[in-house]
Parts: C-alpha cells; structure tokens; sequence
C-alpha cells in the first residue's frame, strides 16, 4: 500500500493544504495510505480531527514522515524548512513520488535537490492544457480564484462603490474597470466586476478572446496588430516594445478614465510586461486603484512593488502576491481536487504507475528517478542559468 505524506506547507503566509478530507477519503479508497502533518490544515480552517476523521493518520515527525513516504502532495516547490535547517527535497525518501507545483526554471535548488535524491517529480505548473487535463488544471483553478479576489481587494481599497445606485440622496454612476489580460484570472476578474455592477473594459493581446470578453459583458478594446499573437498552446507570444507601446497608447485613455484597473497579464517564461508606466499612474485620477495580479512575476505596473499595497501619485496600488492563498478554503479544496486526479491518473491497481506514452504524465514530470526527463530544464540547469 503507497504511503502518501501532506505536509504543512512552510512558506510564509500560505494558508493553503495540498490535501482536504473529502479527497483524504478519496485517497484511502484508491488504497492509499495517508498521513498528514499535524496542523497541516490550520491556514484553511481545517481541524486535525476533520482529516483524522477522512481516514488519514496525523503525524508531527516531519523527516521522519518525508523520508518514510512513497509520494509527498505539496503545493509549493520544496525549500529549506528553517525550523528543521534542513531542505525539503532532501528528506525525501530516495525513489519516491513529488506531486507539487515546481516552477522548475524559478527554482533550480529544489530539482537539483530533487534529482540528487532520485525523486519524480510531476510538476502541476506543466500540465498540458488540453481538454482531457482540465480538472488537473491547478494554474487554472488557483488563477480563476484569484481573479475574483483581485476584484474584492481593488473594490476595498476604492472610496467609492461598484454599482450604479439610484437613490434620494442623487444617482451614483457605476465605477469603470479596466482588466488587462483575459486568461483565466482576467475572465473571472469581468465576470466578478460585472456581477458587482461596474461598467468593464478589457484589454488583451490575443484578439480570439474578444468573444469570450463580450459574452462576459465585458467591451473589448481593440489593439491593431493583435490578431497573430497567440502560441499554438493558446497562450500570448512575447510582444515587441513596438506593439507594446502602440498598446499603451491606446489603453491609456480607459485606464486614466477608469477607477479600477486590474492587470493579469502574463507571457510564459517572460517576466511580466511592464502595461503601466509610471507616466499613466500620474495621469490616473486620485484615489483610483490598480490590482497588479501579475506581482509573482514582476507586476505588470511599473510602481507595483510586489507584495505590498501602496498610494503613489494618488493611486493606491495593490500588488499582493500569492493571491490564491488569501482564499484558503476554497483554493485548497481546488487544488487538493487537482491533485486527486492527478494522483488516479497515475495509480494502476493501487501503485503508482508512470506511462510516459501518455501526453499529460510525459508533459508533467520533470523528474523521473532523479534524471531530468524535459529537455528546456535540463538545458536551463547545465546552461548554469539563474533561477
Ligand atoms: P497567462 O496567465 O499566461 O496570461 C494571462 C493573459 O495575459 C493572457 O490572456 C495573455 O494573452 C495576456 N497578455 C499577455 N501579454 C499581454 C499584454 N501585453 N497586454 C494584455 N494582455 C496580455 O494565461 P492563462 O490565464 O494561464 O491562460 C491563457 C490561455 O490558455 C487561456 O485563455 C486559454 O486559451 C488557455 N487555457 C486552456 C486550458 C485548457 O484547454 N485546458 C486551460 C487554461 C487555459
């Protein structure tokens, strides 16, 4: 019977858990053993007794517990657990099974580790996006969260409300929002927006999203030029500093009207394209505010300074980052989802099973017994490149 161990994840802040009892349940059933930290679920308001109840065992021996474990479920890639001044990857159990998200060219120390102890490591930032993954898709499901936050921050931090209100006292018109970049977190950004009663304005560079935004009730603003700026794989090309400066021209004039602006705009493997200069922040009325989703990866506002909230030139700029976890309950369940799916995708009659003739495992792990199986990694960590 695999043994499965759910850590408590120790990077500052998270509230997340990579396991909750419903998918605990799950996992016993599939012949899973589980354990799980003790603690584990405190950040999503999960009690010990709540897990124990699922059927799995709580444990407080922590290397004991990772080097024990046939697979380990996390949600952050392994790092050095200060209490115990040692590395994650390095208790692990020589042979065994990581299912986290990795970001394996942000984190070169953690695959290195990793590979050094033999360990497979499916990476649930690499699922393809194909159909078939969806409900492995947890870049998807922690980004559909975070774009519903991103619109409650911004609306805190607003002196003014969302919605149109008449009333005795005089009509109030409804607040403008501007969101930059339509992806995942965008869409559910206008859609929130929307049911909230703002009046939504979206920018992307990829023209095939223009449909979805107006379906949302969102108005498209048209770039000229965006038509060719889609990968095969769906996501957005790199953009020239050309089309990037024609584009801030032309969002310039919503974002400097607007009360809200939400920036999402991500290309992959690019640090964030920088959409607001410090010139639209001035331009920008006071007391407006800008959520810069983007801030895990550079922020897409040229004032955003990532982690923090701050008022520069009157406008209050919100750039908290690992915004998912601010919504523990509910990202926790998600991702714990994912990775139940993951998890029977990769059991054949209760043992992990890895088939490398399948598109989603061959796509997703970047380990497999310590030897790197993905080619752009491997070039990354013998290019001696910075993570
Ligand atoms: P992402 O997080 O990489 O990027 C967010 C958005 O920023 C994208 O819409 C991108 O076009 C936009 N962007 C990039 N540069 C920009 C700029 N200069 N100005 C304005 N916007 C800019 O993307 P995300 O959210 O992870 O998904 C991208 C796409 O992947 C989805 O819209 C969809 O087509 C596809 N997808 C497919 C799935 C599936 O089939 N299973 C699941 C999830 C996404």
């Amino acid at each position: 019977m695999p043994t499965v161990f759910v850590p408590k994840e120790i990077v500052p802040d998270e509230t997340r858990v990579a396991a909750v009892p419903e998918t605990i349940k799950k996992l016993v059933k599939e012949g899973f053993e589980v354990t799980v930290e003790k603690g584990a679920g405190a950040g999503a308001f999960i009690a010990d007794s709540e897990f124990e109840s699922a059927g799995a065992k709580l444990g407080a021996d922590v290397a004991a517990l990772f080097g024990a474990s046939d697979v380990v479920l996390k949600v952050h890639p392994p790092r050095q657990n200060e209490a115990l001044g040692r590395h994650e990857a390095d208790m692990m159990k020589e042979g065994s099974l990581l299912v986290s998200f990795l970001f394996p060219f942000n984190n070169r120390e953690a695959v290195e580790k990793l590979a050094a102890r033999k360990v497979t490591a499916f990476a649930m930032d690499q699922i393809p996006r194909i159909t078939r993954a969806q409900s492995m898709d947890a870049l998807t499901s922690q980004a559909n969260i975070a774009g519903y936050k991103a619109v409650l921050m911004g609306a805190d931090a607003l002196g003014k409300i969302l919605p149109m209100m008449m009333t005795a006292a005089g009509t109030i018109p409804p607040a403008r929002v501007v969101i930059m970049g339509a992806g995942v977190a965008g869409l559910q950004a206008i859609a929130t927006a929307k049911r909230l009663g703002a009046v939504v304005e979206v920018s992307d560079i990829r023209a095939a999203v223009k449909e979805q935004v107006q379906s949302l009730g969102g108005k498209f603003i048209e770039v000229e030029g965006a038509e060719d700026m889609e990968t095969e794989g769906g996501y957005a090309k790199e953009a020239t500093p050309e089309f990037l400066k024609k584009q801030r021209e032309v969002v310039r004039q919503h974002v400097v009207a607007a009360d809200m602006v939400i920036t999402t705009a991500l290309v992959p493997g690019k640090p964030a394209p920088k959409l607001i200069s410090a010139d639209m922040v001035k331009e920008m009325r006071t007391g407006s505010v800008i959520v810069d989703l983007a801030a895990d990866q550079g922020g897409n506002c040229e004032l955003s300074e990532p982690g923090k909230v701050v008022t520069k030139e009157g406008v209050t700029i919100v750039a908290r980052t690992n915004v998912a976890s601010l919504v523990p309950v509910h990202s926790s369940d998600m991702y714990a989802k994912n990775l139940l799916v993951v998890m029977k995708h990769l059991t054949k009659e209760g043992q992990i099973h890895l088939d490398f003739e399948d598109e989603i495992t061959a796509g997703s792990v970047v380990i497999h017994q310590g030897e790197i199986r993905k080619e752009a990694v491997a070039e990354f960590l013998k290019s001696g490149g910075k993570s």
